[in-house]
């Protein structure tokens, strides 16, 4: 739904205090964002049918293979400037919050659909639970997938260069210049300077992963941090990319794909969407799984192969905000099913974030890998926004 400005100029106080719930005013984005991060040169077969997705597959997960510190070949500095596809929306009123901005990224294979669902958004849609409390939320599509920049996958679409994205966007985002440095690819219904004065940083699985090495990184960036689908425990690793089948995108599906080169990969099957997602028995409702077969996306080798990259034993020293480790109880990836039991890595967290005002972590009941697609994701997003506000945002 969308307002003019002069509307809301004529009835903002009036219908203030009727309105209960925010309705939002969205606007989608095309970014121009330059960044120089330090990549790396891996060894890894290279990947240009569905056979050699299989290869690539068996050769990245050989334990040997991953012992051996010889498969990084070397740096490669990455000197560019990506597009980078996003929707901001604010609530339609000016509230206590819309003020706050949250940046919410989505995990591999997914794009910023991930949080905000087309069916019944009501309930799935974190970006309407958000602005429900009275937040702005920007979700952005990562390099590589949804209508972002799709550029080499095994050299350029790695773990450094999400952060580096994640770093300039916020940055742009402080600068109050978001608006005027952007293509705006839907009618401008908001202010053109749009300066909030607190970001909150949301991640699920890698785009937590993006999150974290971010706030190691440039924590002073960011006001607060929300990781979801990501918990420090001693399962962690044991579930590979072999758990999963992947086609190489453009064989999988030639006209959806037509965009993905060498080094895409794909999610074969519902089945892999299921195991991936959901675990859980009756934690989630079967048309969410074919919705996920729709809108699926594909992901580069070297999001993967940077895996090694993330910083985890480093220390966030110049983040001073809250942050909650949000993850399902039954999450597969990162848990293997099961995240209780004393699986959880409470010190290494704890050390992560030596100087941030609260670090806690919430294992969300009867959900796997992913929240926001489970049948409860509005009882978790009450507990996400939650937080938020029992710390100050
Ligand atoms: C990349 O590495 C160089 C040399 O080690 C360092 O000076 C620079 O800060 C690094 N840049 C980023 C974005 O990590
Ligand atoms: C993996 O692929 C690389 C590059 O093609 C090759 O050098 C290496 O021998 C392979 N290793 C395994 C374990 O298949
Ligand atoms: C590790 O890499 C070196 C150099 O490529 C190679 O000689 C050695 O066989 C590798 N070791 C294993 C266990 O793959
Ligand atoms: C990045 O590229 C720009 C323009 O192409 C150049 O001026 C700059 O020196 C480069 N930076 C690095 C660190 O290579
Ligand atoms: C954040 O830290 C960097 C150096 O790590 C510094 O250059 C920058 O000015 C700091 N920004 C803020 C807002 O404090
Ligand atoms: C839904 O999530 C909330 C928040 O974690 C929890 O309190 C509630 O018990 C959950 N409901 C069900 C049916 O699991
Ligand atoms: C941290 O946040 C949690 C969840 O909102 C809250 O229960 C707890 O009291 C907070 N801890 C501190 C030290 O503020």
């Amino acid at each position: 739904m969308r307002m003019k400005l002069t509307h809301l100029i004529l009835f903002g106080i009036s219908s203030l205090t009727a309105i209960a719930t925010p309705t939002k005013q969205c606007i989608e984005l095309e970014i121009p964002i330059s960044i120089i991060a330090n990549n790396s040169i891996y060894s890894m077969p290279t990947v240009d049918n569905t056979f050699e997705a299989v290869q690539w597959t068996l050769n990245v997960t050989t334990w040997s293979r991953n012992l051996n510190s010889s498969i990084n070949l070397g740096p490669k500095l990455i000197n560019s400037t990506f597009s980078i596809n996003a929707q901001l929306c604010i609530p339609q009123h000016k509230t206590p919050k819309s003020n706050i901005l949250q940046i919410a990224i989505s995990g591999r294979g997914f794009d910023k659909r991930y949080w905000d669902p087309e069916i019944n958004p009501a309930k799935y849609s974190y970006i309407d639970a958000a602005i429900k409390k009275g937040y702005s939320i920007l979700s952005y599509d990562m390099l590589g997938s949804g209508k972002s920049s799709k550029p080499n996958a095994y050299e350029v679409v790695q773990l450094p260069t999400q952060v580096e994205i994640l770093a300039e966007l916020t940055k742009l985002i402080k600068s109050g210049y978001l608006l005027t440095s952007s293509k705006l690819l839907s009618p401008l219904t908001i202010p053109t300077v749009f300066k909030p004065s607190k970001i909150v940083h949301v991640g699920h699985s890698y785009g937590s992963a993006v999150t974290f090495n971010f706030l190691i990184q440039h924590g002073n960036l960011s006001d607060a941090a929300i990781l979801t689908g990501l918990l420090f425990n001693s399962k962690a690793g044991s579930v590979n990319v072999a758990y999963f089948d992947h086609e190489f995108a453009r064989q999988h599906d030639p006209i959806r794909f037509n965009q993905y080169n060498s080094g895409y990969i794909v999610l074969t099957f519902q089945s892999d969407l299921q195991k991936l997602f959901f675990r859980y028995p009756g934690g989630f409702e079967p048309e969410m799984l074919t919705y996920l077969e729709k809108i699926k996306q594909p992901e580069a080798v070297g999001l993967y192969a940077s895996e090694s990259m993330l910083r985890v034993g480093q220390h966030a020293n110049d983040f001073k905000g809250p942050v909650q480790f949000m993850v399902g109880e039954f999450d597969f990836v990162n848990c293997m099913g099961d995240c209780k039991g004393g699986v959880y890595d409470e010190g290494l967290t704890m050390r992560s974030f030596p100087v941030a005002k609260n670090v806690t972590h919430y294992l969300q009941p009867g959900t796997g890998h992913a929240l926001s697609l489970a049948r409860n994701a509005t009882g978790g997003y009450e507990v996400m926004l939650g937080f938020l506000g029992d710390n100050g945002l």
